[in-house]
């Protein structure tokens, strides 16, 4: 089975079941700086998971483009992947648990769709802590789903009880919602492990395909849990992992998303049958360009850069470029053609990557060309040492840009010695370091939808429409980024911001808070919202019908919300930096005080 016809599937079957489908949301969260990227189907839904009324309606189902980069050490094994698609159906308070067994237990055995034999179907449920009780009500929609195809289902034989590690998901970052879920996995019909094996086991004989997460509780920055007034429900398919059980395979490699690239990536490199480091190299260099392509053809796109996103995209460029010299392939621009073969196929279903594909094969053969320069030089700093301290391999990372893992392979090449201990001591206090700096970003994220944050968000309309008012209506948002500490917005605009105007947005946007604005919500038709002039970056995100807030009658945005009630909650408005962010593109961070 195709991976598009299972995300058809999937699709067509909630679509049936009465959900909207929603298209994917970018891949970079907007608002919301509890990650650098969307991890799972639910992040960019947080807002509405925590009550607020969706435009869409009471269902809704989509495939979410995600980006897991803790995982990008693993890539090269058989089943880790940074970009993956999410399919997932959130019923936003219109059913409960039993619907959501029923339909994902409907979905995965009923011939007329996934057609899996039941036989072969486990699966695992939260069995209690101190902090929230066993989910007995799981066990009994599993027993009757098994039961009504025959199956006696028993607990510790088809149904597993597992602590907090296999059977809690969520929240995001360190508060926001979350829950006991229920997690579906394929007996792959391999030898078990040993006699203890059961769903959870990573030794691969059980596959999860789904999870179903009871997002009934909310956790606190101090670690409590309280119950969510709205309880949801929030489901996660994996489409890369689904295609591959699917198709009785264990490598994702060999399902239809990567095998044609995988093919060609070998015929550039002249092998036919690849050994184990080839192999690898050849997983690794696939795995980054697709992710590359997705985060920069999203439509609030990224260029390679030494922050944030930006860093990611570089790191996964690099690194591809590194195993592309170990195949020794020499065609220019390997990275760009690449790409073009995911963007080719991939398209289809994700009409940005076409239209922004220009701007991603330019910035590949520019990062391209710009590392063999800063490989040149690094080798060069290299080939001067004798003996390569941890500073030394330090440095030849952080100036050069040279991943760890190429350092070490050149030293084993020129067969130097090295001082290991120093080296791992200082890649550790580096990963330390920005170890701390990605905790530092959880702090007071969208996710835990703190007042001041929602004060951001208000905060960030007024700015926009100040910014148009005064530079021009050429002004669009490009990009925002809300912590508790400030709001950044990135616009379009082609000249530095002067002094004077600065004061100028500064004081409207105080002067419209002196004002005491009242911010209202209105559900309307995109076309309607358009043509009453409303601006935002939303598009057709959300099907036909959008959010419009105004403010007074100085702003009025699609959005999400949520926002203040009254501008006159904001306090002082104050621009705190102006910048260039890219070309054409301008950033100010300002913070309400
Ligand atoms: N959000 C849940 C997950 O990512 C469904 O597994």
């Amino acid at each position: 089975m195709k991976s598009h016809e299972i995300r058809q599937k999937f699709i067509h079957f909630f679509k049936e079941k009465k959900h909207t489908e929603l298209p994917s949301a970018s891949l970079i969260p907007e608002n919301d700086s509890t990650t650098l990227f969307n991890t799972a189907g639910m992040q960019p839904l947080i807002p509405f998971l925590m009550g607020e009324p969706h435009p869409a309606g009471k269902a809704i189902v989509n495939c979410q483009k995600c980006v897991r980069t803790g995982d990008i050490e693993d890539v090269g094994d058989t089943t880790h992947c940074t970009f993956f698609e999410m399919l997932g159906n959130w019923p936003l308070g219109n059913y409960g648990k039993k619907e959501a067994i029923q339909y994902s237990f409907e979905f995965l055995t009923f011939s007329k769709y996934l057609g899996i034999d039941p036989n072969k179907l486990y699966v695992t449920v939260f069995e209690g802590d101190n902090d929230i009780p066993k989910d007995i009500e799981s066990i009994n929609i599993w027993k009757e789903c098994f039961s009504s195809v025959g199956i006696t289902a028993q607990e510790n034989e088809r149904i597993f009880p597992l602590g907090k590690n296999d059977n809690f998901w969520g929240p995001v970052g360190s508060s926001g919602p979350c829950g006991p879920d229920t997690e579906m996995f394929i007996d792959t019909g391999i030898k078990k492990c040993n006699e203890n094996c059961k769903p959870g086991c990573k030794c691969g004989k059980y596959i999860e395909i789904w999870n179903d997460v009871f997002m009934f509780y909310y956790k606190n920055l101090d670690g409590s849990y309280k119950l969510l007034e709205k309880p949801q429900i929030d489901t996660g398919f994996g489409l890369e992992r689904a295609t591959t059980i699917l198709n009785g395979f264990t490598n994702v490699y060999d399902t239809d998303l990567f095998k044609s690239v995988m093919q060609e990536i070998k015929t550039l490199a002249n092998i036919e049958t690849p050994t184990q480091e080839q192999l690898k190299s050849l997983r690794i260099i696939s795995d980054h360009i697709r992710s590359a392509v997705f985060i920069m053809g999203d439509d609030l796109g990224i260029a390679p850069s030494n922050v944030n996103q930006g860093y990611v995209v570089r790191r996964l460029i690099r690194n591809a470029i590194r195993h592309i010299k170990l195949l020794n392939i020499q065609k220019e621009n390997t990275c760009s053609y690449i790409a073009n073969l995911f963007i080719n196929t991939m398209s289809e279903f994700y009409d940005e990557l076409s239209k922004n594909k220009k701007r991603v094969i330019s910035a590949l053969d520019k990062e391209e060309l710009q590392f063999a320069k800063t490989l040149d030089n690094g080798l060069k700093e290299f080939n001067k040492l004798e003996e390569i301290t941890g500073a030394d391999a330090f440095k030849l990372y952080s100036t050069y840009g040279f991943p760890l893992e190429m350092t070490i392979d050149l030293i084993k090449e020129k067969g130097l010695s090295f001082d290991i201990k120093g080296f791992n001591d200082e890649f550790t206090k580096h990963k330390e370091l920005s170890r701390t700096a990605s905790e530092g970003m959880f702090k007071g994220g969208l996710a835990d939808h703190s007042e001041i944050v929602t004060k951001y968000h208000t905060a960030t309309h007024l700015l926009h429409q100040a910014l148009r008012e005064t530079l021009g209506v050429h002004v669009e948002q490009r990009g925002s980024n809300i912590t508790a500490e400030r709001m950044r917005f990135d616009f379009s605009h082609p000249d530095k911001l002067t002094p004077d105007q600065l004061h100028m947005i500064e004081d409207l946007v105080n002067e419209k808070i002196k004002n005491s604005l009242t911010i209202k919500c209105e559900l309307k038709p995109i076309e309607e919202a358009k043509n009453s002039g409303a601006i935002g970056l939303f598009g057709n995100k959300y099907g036909n019908q959008v959010n419009v807030y105004t403010i007074g009658d100085f702003s009025k945005e699609i959005c999400g919300g949520p926002h203040v009630e009254n501008t006159s909650e904001l306090g002082h408005f104050r621009i705190i930096k102006e910048e260039a962010c890219s070309a054409g593109i301008r950033r100010i961070k300002a913070v309400l005080e």
